[in-house]
């Protein structure tokens, strides 16, 4: 993997702590898994003894729930708002898992079976014909022979027909290939073999699933963050590695970083900490998108005038994520503007307000 890759994978990223994790790991593992379930907990979670980093906030039964439907024969199905961390919780449980996070269906309006389960290698073919040589797999195949996690990334997003090519691999964990002949004519899935779906509550709803293919999956629902200082904190240091990354060495400021959350949260569920009611956007504002304009303020602050990001950056950046095409929304974010309160910060955004564009 390249040193500038923009985001590498889960196992990759995390490379030393998966090892050393493996090094500690006396407990007994489910078959074909790479690590024990206590080991792949404390891979998400955290375990300060061992120098391992939390990777998720949150229910911590909501990991032990999901390590073991994996360890059962049904998939796992992460379903919940969007930005609440379901891919991240998909590719972290791959990565502890299977050891690689990396045999992933993305589902959309357009995917097909071809590239779910296998396609052919065209010039290979039509030179020899169907044979092994010239099958390409894709991460079903991919995953049920080498008995690793595959992910299926917002599944419900995907026709109906093209979803129910799971059913076979997860009830009879076996695979067809007609074209082929002979016993490699079917792919029998080898040990450590599973699937984790997510699916997006504001996209089409589970419920377009079919009962078969939902009765093949355990359901777990990720809720947002729901205590502030907790959010504040996976703001702050998410948006801190990010600014890393991005060349800016400034870190973000905490008051800035407070009053972006407050407004977050604020927006996002329609009334304030002491019970005020506020306007509620309908665009999506989680935490995913808290961290992407922490970002978007640092590097501003940073790029435009060389220190850290403040109010006013907070205001140029809000329009873009918050209300995105929506005028309502826009209408919303002026009003919640023109409100006054005490702090420095508080003071800073209303005195910007007039930098919301439109
Ligand atoms: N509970 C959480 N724990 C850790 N990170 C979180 C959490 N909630 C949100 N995040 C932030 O959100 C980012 C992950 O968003 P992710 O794309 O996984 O969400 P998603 O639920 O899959 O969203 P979508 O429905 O839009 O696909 C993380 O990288 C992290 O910055
Ligand atoms: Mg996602």
């Amino acid at each position: 993997m390249s040193e500038r890759a923009q985001r590498p994978p889960a196992e990759v990223r995390h490379a030393d702590e998966l090892a050393r994790l493996r090094e500690h790991d006396t407990d007994d593992r489910p078959p074909g898994w790479a690590l024990s379930l206590r080991a792949a907990r404390r891979f998400i979670l955290g375990d300060d003894a061992l120098g391992v980093s939390r990777k998720f906030v949150g229910d911590p039964s909501l990991i032990d729930r999901s390590l073991v439907a994996l360890a059962t024969q049904r998939g796992l199905m992460l379903v919940g708002e969007p930005g609440t961390a379901k891919s991240l919780l998909s590719e972290l449980l791959a990565a502890a898992v299977s050891g690689t996070s990396t045999l992933t269906v993305q589902g959309g309006a357009a995917t097909t079976e071809d590239q779910i389960k296998y396609s052919w290698n065209y010039a290979l073919l039509v030179a020899e014909g169907p044979s092994p040589r010239s099958l390409v797999a894709a991460p079903l195949l991919r995953g049920m022979a080498e008995g690793k996690v595959v992910r299926f990334e917002e599944i419900t997003r995907c026709p109906l027909e093209v979803q129910d090519c799971l059913l076979s691999p997860l009830s009879d964990r076996v695979l067809a290939i007609p074209e082929l002949t002979g016993p490699e004519s079917m792919v029998f899935a080898q040990e450590g073999f599973t699937v984790i779906a997510t699916a997006n509550t504001r996209d089409r709803g589970v419920n377009e699933m079919s009962a078969a293919l939902k009765r093949r999956f355990t359901f777990e629902t990720v809720f947002p963050i729901a205590d502030f200082d907790t959010e504040l904190q996976l703001v702050e240091s998410e948006a801190t590695a990010l600014l890393r990354r991005s060349g800016v060495t400034a870190p973000p400021r905490r008051d800035v970083l407070e009053v972006l959350v407050t407004t977050f949260r604020e927006l996002r569920e329609g009334h304030n900490a002491r019970g005020d009611v506020t306007d509620r956007l309908s665009g999506v504002m989680s935490t995913a998108e808290a961290v992407s304009v922490a970002h978007a303020v640092g590097l501003r602050g940073w790029f435009l005038r060389g220190e850290p990001g403040t109010a006013a950056d907070l205001v140029a950046c809000l329009a873009g994520t918050a209300a995105k095409d929506s005028p309502e929304d826009l209408a919303k974010l002026r009003r919640y503007l023109e409100r006054r309160r005490h702090g420095d910060q508080w003071k800073a955004l209303y005195d910007a307000r007039h930098l919301l564009p439109g």
